[in-house]
């Protein structure tokens, strides 16, 4: 099999990665924070090696600012709905995943949230189009890093920069680009920023994190259990543990430990690189194909890119890929409707293809091949679009 859905969850991931979730269950598999027994303090290790390993990767001076989640989603709920109140305003981008965008509307309508969405305008620049819209009642800005369709980057230091002149907090989701791009988060005026585990980071499934900067007065949105201060019934707010209630996926935790571990050994320059040679290639192959229409008409600047092939449905190309050739594509909407809006590709969605650390050139040569055979076998066939 050839996966090229990257980013979608990194595969397969690197060899400590398994090691380390295995160990966890096998060999300390007590609940961290909550037992002063020897095991109950190794599982504590464990989640609070990985703080450290992804305070390093990240920048981040204080490791108790990173709070783990689930994953992206979580950490975008955790960050909106901690954050907002009622009638505040906020400004997000048309790029948005439905990660962003969801939580948004209930916002919206549960808690009078107003919204401004801007719609990408090249010339005029992502900052300035930011801070046109700023109102008086402006609480927070949101924009997505990496588009998980184009493979774009948003100036996340410009757009900072405006929310901090205007004193707005600013929330970035990093979820297509840490681990890919160099993120210095004491450096950069950004407050608050989510990222899978799952993804960049090499991390199992069921992981990721919310970095909140000290002057964020965010709130839990989950109470319960955090093994401090247990006899009183107010729930406690420090970080990181009044943010992670429950007892946490420890051996996943442990598991992204290893995969951060090992983004800092091979070097976020090496990965990003070899990536993007990939991604050059299908970009050069596939502009070749008669009958290929790229979403995006510039070459991406992340290794994701979106087609669709003349004559054929997205997702019937992707089963083919899949049953014929072997490859692992995601076609449909990559839940993120604001984006196939915006890029006006919301009547059909494409076909993504993001390839990884761990593909070949071979592997990417493969693919093109399979591709102009599909486009080949369709030519000539009439479609809806
Ligand atoms: C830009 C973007 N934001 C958020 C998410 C959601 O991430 P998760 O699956 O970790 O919740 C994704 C997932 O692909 C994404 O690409």
């Amino acid at each position: 099999m050839i996966y090229l859905d990257n980013a979608a969850s990194t595969w397969p991931k690197p060899e400590g990665v398994a090691d380390a979730v295995k160990k966890a269950i096998v060999e300390y598999g007590a609940n961290p924070g909550r037992g002063g027994h020897r095991l109950a303090v190794q599982a504590e290790q464990a989640i609070s090696g990985t703080r450290h390993k992804l305070a390093q990767l990240l920048g981040v001076r204080d490791p108790g600012n990173l709070l783990f989640c689930l994953n992206t989603t979580h950490a975008l709920n955790l960050a909106l709905k901690g954050l907002l109140r009622e009638g505040d305003h906020l400004i997000l981008t048309g790029w948005e995943h439905n990660a962003v965008a969801r939580p948004v509307e209930w916002l919206k309508r549960h808690r009078s949230v107003q919204v401004t969405i801007i719609c990408p305008d090249e010339q005029a620049g992502w900052a300035k189009q930011v801070e046109e819209q700023i109102r008086a009642n402006t609480r927070l800005i949101v924009t997505i890093h990496g588009s998980n369709v184009i493979g774009e980057i948003l100036p996340i230091a410009d757009i900072g920069e405006v929310a901090r002149k205007h004193g707005i907090f600013y929330l970035v989701d990093a979820a297509q680009t840490a681990g890919l791009l160099p993120i210095r988060l004491d450096d950069l005026p950004v407050d608050l920023l989510a990222f899978p585990g799952h993804k960049g980071l090499y991390g199992p499934q069921g992981t990721g994190g919310l970095y909140a900067s000290p002057d964020v007065p965010l709130v839990p949105i989950i109470q319960g259990g955090t093994g401090n201060r247990s006899e009183e019934l107010e729930h406690p707010g420090e970080r990181p543990v009044g943010f992670e209630s429950g007892t946490p996926n420890t051996p996943g935790i442990a598991g992204l430990g290893a995969g951060v571990e090992f983004v800092l050994q091979t070097g976020i320059e090496k990965i990003y690189h070899h990536e993007m040679e990939l991604i050059r290639q299908l970009w050069e192959g596939l502009t070749r194909i008669e009958g290929v229409r790229l979403v995006h008409p510039k070459p991406p600047v992340l290794p994701i890119l979106s087609f669709n092939i003349d004559g054929v449905d997205g997702n019937e190309a992707a089963t083919i890929l899949d049953q014929h050739y072997h490859i692992a594509v995601r076609a449909g909407f990559h839940c993120a409707a604001l984006a196939h809006r915006s890029l006006k590709t919301a009547d059909r969605g494409a076909v993504r293809v993001s390839p990884g650390y761990f593909n070949t050139s071979e592997e990417i040569d493969q693919f093109i091949q399979a591709v102009r055979e599909i486009a080949e076998a369709f030519r000539g066939f009439s479609h809806a679009w």
